[in-house]
């Protein structure tokens, strides 16, 4: 087994930063781990429009360390009413994506599309303009039981969207089932998929071992572990479109712990220390250069980034909290041992 691993500096491709304070708590910790990351905009009002992207991308960059490269990749956050035009507007600013929340699939979604009808136009100027279409792949129905709403996104909506706009590209975010991995597998080259660490790493039994454990509740839930294992294939298969998005979603602890706790698991803390124990169960750790620093840029037409990290096989413990503004985030794992580390 390697003791050692130095792979090309990867990139997270579906980052949670929140604002102020918290922001301010949480970007280090990204920027030392990745080189660049896809920045989500449910923020609260959210980030929909061009001005609002580059503001918020100015709030990101003033939290990065001195002397760290880390690039943030904006986002626009898509409601019933986003304009075409903006499309191409997002565009010449360098903005890489919208993301698609359906209403009240998940945290700040409130603002998001109530009806794919609604925003037809909007994805005809994406796809012309090459903005990539993130989308939080999970129906809303009440009656559709909470384990299944991925797998019937797909069925009801993806598989209509995608012949709708066949050029545009489509990354269906944070996969978290069987059904999931095998509809991208099988897509062709416009469409990809995130994976986090935790869905490669937990099944829906660590939700509730030994008692209810709120740090391990985001959205899309954790499922069982056939999907789990679908996960780890898919993860390191060794396609193009599957890659790295931590999905890294930092709540303030008293609102994980709470009679309603929030969704969202934090991992960007040790984000890549998590992926590499995934890939080492799998037997997969050739792979995750691929999955986190080569698949998702090609994706997205940028180049992988010019420098590298290390990863160390070195036991240490993560802390019990850390610093969240006023507020306390208890990283996933809290207070556990992590086999690998990444070097300064
Ligand atoms: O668990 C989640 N947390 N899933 C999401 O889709 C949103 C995220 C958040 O922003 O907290
Ligand atoms: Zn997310």
């Amino acid at each position: 087994m390697p003791q050692e691993l130095t792979i090309v500096r990867p990139d997270d491709w579906h980052l949670h930063v929140r604002d102020g304070a918290a922001l301010r708590a949480v970007v280090p910790h990204s920027a030392r781990q990745f080189g660049r990351a896809i920045v989500m905009p449910n923020l609260r009002p959210p980030v929909v429009t061009v001005e609002q992207a580059l503001a918020y991308r100015d709030r990101v960059l003033a939290a990065v360390p001195e002397g760290v490269a880390f690039e943030p990749l904006m986002t626009l956050y898509l409601t019933d009413t986003t304009p075409p035009a903006e499309m191409r507007r997002a565009r010449e600013a360098g903005i890489v994506a919208i993301k698609l929340y359906p209403a009240g699939a998940t945290t700040h979604s409130d603002a998001g599309v109530t009806d794919l009808r609604q925003v037809a136009a909007t994805l005809a100027a994406a796809e012309k303009e090459g903005i990539v279409l993130l989308v939080h792949g999970e129906v809303t129905d009440p009656a559709v039981d909470v384990f299944d709403r991925e797998a019937i996104f797909i069925e009801r909506h993806l598989l209509q969207l995608r012949r709708d706009f066949p050029a545009l590209k489509i990354v269906l975010e944070h996969v978290t089932t069987k059904e999931g991995a095998q509809y991208v597998a099988e897509a062709g080259p416009a469409t990809a998929a995130t994976i986090t660490a935790h869905h490669l790493l937990y099944n829906r039994n660590a939700l509730f071992s030994g008692g209810l454990r709120p740090h391990y509740y985001c959205l899309p839930v954790l499922k069982r572990e056939e999907h789990r294992r679908a996960l780890v294939a898919a993860a390191t298969s060794g396609s193009d479109r599957f890659f790295l998005g931590t999905d890294s979603a930092p709540h303030p602890a008293a609102l994980k712990e709470h009679a309603s706790g929030c969704a969202g698991c934090y991992t960007a803390f040790s984000a890549l220390e998590l992926y590499a124990e995934a890939f080492e169960a799998a037997g997969a750790l050739d792979r995750l250069e691929h999955f986190a620093s080569r698949a998702g840029p090609k994706f997205y037409g940028l180049a992988p980034n010019a420098t590298t990290v290390t990863l160390k096989k070195l036991a240490w413990t993560l802390p019990d909290a850390l610093p969240f503004g006023d507020a306390e985030l208890k990283p996933l794992r809290a207070g556990e041992t992590l086999a690998w580390r990444l070097a300064a």
